[in-house]
């Protein structure tokens, strides 16, 4: 498989990779795969790429940032877990409530720290008004809106982040690998 991380790589995988591995057997977030965000992309494609982006980007820029807390918020950041194509009343308009939704589902499954909390309050600025207070959370902000211009017009992508959540998979309990 071609890799995913040229540079650093080892480094990186190692922040990354065993981020999203404990998100993806400690909480719901996998549940995610279960939902269209854009096009064909799943809320958790999109979260991994999003999570991805915004680490390559400060990465690239050199933006000091916690990269852990940046890698868990991007993950977290729309960890709502529904179809939020249905409409329905219990959730409200979802542009403007899932960040909410997503802080108290992450507060509910796993400990959140103050700088994940606001990447995961604040992405969707400036449709809600309060902008993001931190780096990470500019970032993320930033990657999320970009993300899902692409995802929208595009089809069938980020094959290596597809390739790559398969092996950040917990092996299920009949040891035969996740599809
Ligand atoms: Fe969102
Ligand atoms: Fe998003």
């Amino acid at each position: 498989m071609r890799q995913l991380f040229s540079a650093r790589r080892r480094e990186i995988e190692t922040c990354f990779g065993s981020v999203l591995t404990e998100l993806l057997s400690s909480t719901h977030l996998n549940d995610s795969d279960s939902f269209i965000q854009h096009g064909d992309t799943t809320v958790l494609l999109h979260s991994v790429a999003v999570a991805f982006y915004s680490y390559k980007l400060c990465r690239r820029l050199g933006i000091r940032v916690p990269y852990r807390e940046l890698v868990r918020g991007a993950l977290l950041h729309d960890y709502f877990l529904y179809d939020w194509h249905k409409h329905d009343s219990e959730h409200g308009l979802h542009g403007f409530s899932h960040p909410a939704t997503a802080l108290a589902n992450a507060r509910r499954d796993t400990q959140v720290s103050a700088t994940e909390a606001n990447i995961i309050a604040r992405h969707m600025f400036p449709l809600t008004p309060a902008p993001p207070a931190n780096r990470a959370a500019w970032a993320v902000c930033l990657v999320d809106k970009i993300c899902s211009v692409y995802e929208t017009f595009n089809h069938n992508i980020y094959p290596e982040l597809r390739d790559y959540i398969r092996r950040c998979r917990p092996m299920p309990a009949d040891g035969r690998a996740a599809a």
